[in-house]
Formats: C-alpha cells, sequence, structure tokens
C-alpha cells in the first residue's frame, strides 16, 4: 500500500477514527459494526467503509469490525506504534502549557527538553525538565535522538530557527507560531493555530444570525 496516494481528507479523519475506537476500548467493546460506528462519530457508514478501504479494509461482512484490530492498525497507520522526541523552543505561556500536558505520552509522544532566549526562564523546570537556553539547542540536537520540534516562540523568531532545525536534521516541525514556514521537502510541517479555528466558528456562529438568503 502506498501512504502517499491516500487522501489528505482521509488522513484527517483518521485520527478521529482513532478517538473513538480508544474509547470503544476502554469501555471493552470487541466488535462494532460499521452502522454503528457511524451513528457513534456521525459520519456516514458508506464513509467509513470507503475510509477504511483505503488501508485494506478491517471490515469482514456480517461481523463488523474489531475494535481492538482497528485501532492498532490505524494507530500503525498514523506511527503510533513508534516514540517520538519532542522539543519546545520558546518557554512562554503556549511552550510552558504544552511541556506541563503530561496525556501526549499516552500517544507516544514525549517532550523531552524546553529551550528559551530569557536568562530569567532559563533553569527553571517544568514537570521535571530544565528550561535550556537556546544557545545550547545545536548540540543539544546533534547528541540526542530529537523527532519533533514545537515552535512557540515569536512569530518573527521562527523562520530563522526553523530553518537551523533543518539544517541539524529535525524532521518534524510543530509549528504554533503565526507564519508560514518555507523549508526543504523533507521537513514535515504541521501548523496548529488555534486563531484560525476561532475564525471558522466565528463565520459559522456570523451566518446562523445572517443566513445568507437562497
Ligand atoms: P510568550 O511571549 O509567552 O512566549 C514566547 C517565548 O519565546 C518567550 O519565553 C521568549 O523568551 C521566547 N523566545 C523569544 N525569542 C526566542 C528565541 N530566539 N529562541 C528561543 N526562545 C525565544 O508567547 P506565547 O503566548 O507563549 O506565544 C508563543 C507563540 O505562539 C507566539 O508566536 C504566538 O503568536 C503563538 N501562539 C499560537 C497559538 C496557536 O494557536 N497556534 C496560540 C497562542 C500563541
Amino acid at each position: 500500500m502506498d501512504k502517499n496516494h491516500i487522501s489528505k481528507a482521509v488522513i484527517n479523519r483518521l485520527p478521529r477514527y482513532y478517538r473513538y475506537l480508544g474509547d470503544l476500548l476502554e469501555k471493552d467493546v470487541v466488535r462494532i459494526s460499521s452502522k454503528e460506528l457511524s451513528e457513534r462519530m456521525k459520519v456516514t457508514a458508506s464513509q467509513i467503509r470507503q475510509d477504511l478501504n483505503n488501508f485494506g479494509g478491517f471490515g469482514q461482512q456480517g461481523y463488523g469490525y474489531n475494535v481492538e484490530y482497528l485501532h492498532t492498525e490505524i494507530g500503525k497507520i498514523l506511527g503510533l506504534d513508534k516514540k517520538y522526541n519532542i522539543i519546545i523552543i520558546g518557554a512562554g505561556n503556549l511552550g510552558q502549557a504544552l511541556a506541563n500536558y503530561s496525556d501526549f505520552e499516552r500517544r507516544g509522544f514525549y517532550i523531552r527538553n524546553i529551550f528559551d532566549i530569557n536568562p530569567r526562564l532559563v533553569g527553571l523546570s517544568i514537570r521535571g525538565k530544565e528550561i535550556k537556553y537556546i544557545d545550547e539547542l545545536e548540540d543539544y540536537i546533534k547528541m540526542n535522538q530529537v523527532d519533533i520540534a514545537a515552535l512557540t516562540l515569536p512569530k518573527a523568531k521562527a523562520p530563522q530557527i526553523a530553518s537551523n532545525l533543518a539544517r541539524w536534521g529535525i524532521k518534524g516541525i510543530w509549528n504554533f507560531a503565526p507564519t508560514d514556514l518555507h523549508l526543504s521537502e523533507d521537513v514535515i510541517v504541521e501548523n496548529v493555530h488555534l486563531a484560525e479555528s476561532l475564525m471558522k466558528l466565528s463565520y459559522k456562529l456570523s451566518e446562523k444570525r445572517n443566513p445568507v438568503d437562497n
């Protein structure tokens, strides 16, 4: 199976399948039909079948899906059968909030270190990790396996740090800074912009208040 041919829309839906199946597993549900899964997830059963057919199906006629198997297989497709070492660049409000969130570890994402330029922050500890000075970043990356760097520093500083990170071999960037990063194709950038999500919410709210006349 060539993962490159799977559409972005399908990939975007997989984490949600994974979460629902995880919830079912916690309730000791052993199997589920695509109809039941579709009712819970509010996605059509045919959409679910189509999505999962991209990866070879997983379902059995008359049985439905084995929840644990499907959860494991989707986890593998998402790469969640591996562990990822994450560093955070920028130990301000957002960087500290991410570093304080322990639940990422349940999915295999380990925040190993956090870097900042502010001497007043360097040396402070967040969940047992001491904030390091940004000048130590290059050596740290050379001496440790780092899979993902989260950028939680001001937008004006993000492009330069990102290009350094790429030069030092980082292949995954979790970008929270509100700016587009232009890096070589072998670096994967995942942008997270809460403000854009809020704008979509605001659009939907204003659409409700002022419905467009047909
Ligand atoms: P903050 O000002 O609390 O933290 C920024 C930190 O970056 C500071 O501790 C500062 O010392 C550090 N920093 C500055 N230059 C640096 C450098 N060259 N190297 C290392 N560290 C450096 O800001 P906050 O609220 O934590 O926001 C951080 C970034 O995240 C901003 O770009 C902000 O726009 C963005 N943001 C994005 C959100 C999203 O949904 N994507 C939500 C909230 C903030």
